[in-house]
């Protein structure tokens, strides 16, 4: 047991296991020398609020600043899928000119440009200015700050209440989770509603996908863990929706108490939970443990090719893949390059003792090598279809995690 407290409830926690010394996922350096920082990853589990988070988090101003290297925009897939919350979120919620949107950690726009296109008064926020101004090219209305009860209080000021607040892929991101939580309760109007999406602990169980775990990603929210939350603060989820992108994802539709039925999927997905044991540490413990013989899975297959001659790049420079590289001790020794196609990436090399090349994805077509690890594996289908040559000239591809393997 560790003397450590859940951010949540503030009760101690379970300590499961340390990922040993690890630098901040997105933290892509321009120069092999450049002095990098390191933390000691570790993660736990609270029995009482069902929580799953990092233990020791660092400042967030090393993580979220003026160079975020996340661009959601990067896939053609996930445009689509943000542009369908916006088209369904309008129709459902009938959202019209006099309606208000928040986006919690709005990142380049990729959901509020649609919003803005349709004419709906909407305001971004992100921690990080250089998303926010590429937000801004695209007319979105957009805040650089954190949000929390004081931001919330401000817009509140400034906007009036909200009828819908949206938070993709951030409620993961925020350290004081409860000034969140509570800065939504705040904003949200009486009927309003709340929608956050999120990688699903569930998923990350079942496919032992324990590359969702980094410094920026310092909670995985489940149902259990979701309702407790927003619980504290008088609201409830009354839907969800899953979804495999990131590796598989939920979508939690939170209102406040008792305003609305609580739905079928709801209950479904509570008894998925107990029955994969989400509420109980030792089912935290197991994963913990095939975590290591992942690591030395994955490092053997790669080591064994490498004394065989054979050439492995990577591909997709995911945050993910800092935690995989930096975990099973993966460096350029052992993967030549990594082909990549967000600007903030490519050529630059991994964080961490891994220190690997990002090529531009462009360049991969000339690639000649006979393996390549799909680092960004949740992108899989997007792109395989894309890179069908690779396959066709005889290269083969790698799954890091889950079930690893060679493609065939
Ligand atoms: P994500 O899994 O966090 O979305 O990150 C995926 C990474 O893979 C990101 O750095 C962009 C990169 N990527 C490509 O290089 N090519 C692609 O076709 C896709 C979909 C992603």
């Amino acid at each position: 047991m560790s003397n450590k407290n859940c951010r949540v409830c503030k009760k101690e926690i379970d300590e499961l296991m340390s990922f040993g010394k690890m630098p901040i996922a997105n933290s892509f350096i321009l120069d092999k020398k450049d002095k990098q920082f390191f933390f000691d990853l570790k993660i736990g589990f609270c029995e009482t609020f069902f929580t799953f988070q990092v233990i020791e988090i660092p400042d967030k101003k090393k993580m979220f600043n003026e160079n975020y290297a996340y661009l959601a925009s990067t896939s053609s897939v996930m445009k689509n899928h943000w542009q369908e919350l916006g088209d369904n979120s309008i129709k459902n919620y009938r959202l019209n000119k006099k309606s208000f949107v928040v986006e919690v950690g709005s990142n380049d726009g990729i959901f509020l440009e649609n919003i803005h296109k349709k004419m709906i008064p909407h305001l971004g926020v992100d921690a990080s200015k250089n998303v926010c101004d590429i937000a801004k090219k695209k007319g979105v209305n957009v805040l650089n700050a954190f949000f929390n009860t004081e931001s919330a209080d401000n817009i509140k000021k400034k906007y009036g209440l909200a009828d819908l607040i949206v938070s993709t892929n951030t409620m993961h991101h925020i350290e004081d989770i409860n000034s969140v939580a509570e800065g939504m309760s705040l904003l949200l109007k009486d009927d309003g509603v709340i929608i956050t999406e999120d990688p699903s602990l569930k998923e990350m169980i079942k496919k032992n996908s324990y590359d969702q775990i980094y410094a920026e990603h310092m909670y995985i929210w489940s149902l259990a863990s979701m309702n407790s939350l927003f619980g504290k603060y008088n609201m409830e989820i009354f839907d969800i929706e899953n979804n495999f992108f990131h590796g598989g994802c939920s979508r939690y539709f939170i209102g406040k108490k008792d305003k609305r039925p609580i739905s079928e999927k709801v209950r479904l997905h509570e008894k998925d939970e107990n029955s994969l044991g989400l509420k109980n540490v030792s089912t935290f413990k197991k994963f913990s443990k095939s975590n290591h013989k992942s690591k030395t899975k994955l490092s053997e297959l790669l080591k064994k090719l490498k004394s065989e001659g054979k050439k492995i790049v990577g591909y997709g420079a995911p945050a993910k893949s800092t935690t995989i590289l930096n975990f099973c001790g993966i460096d350029s020794n052992i993967i030549d390059v990594i082909y990549d196609n967000s600007s903030t990436k490519i050529g630059k090399f991994t964080p961490g003792k891994s220190l690997i090349k990002i090529k531009h994805s462009d360049e991969f077509r000339f690639e000649k090598s006979q393996f390549c690890v799909l680092f960004a594996w949740n992108h899989k289908e997007e792109i395989l279809n894309k890179e069908k040559n690779f396959t066709k000239n005889g290269g083969k591809w790698i799954l890091p995690v889950n079930d690893i393997k060679i493609i065939e």
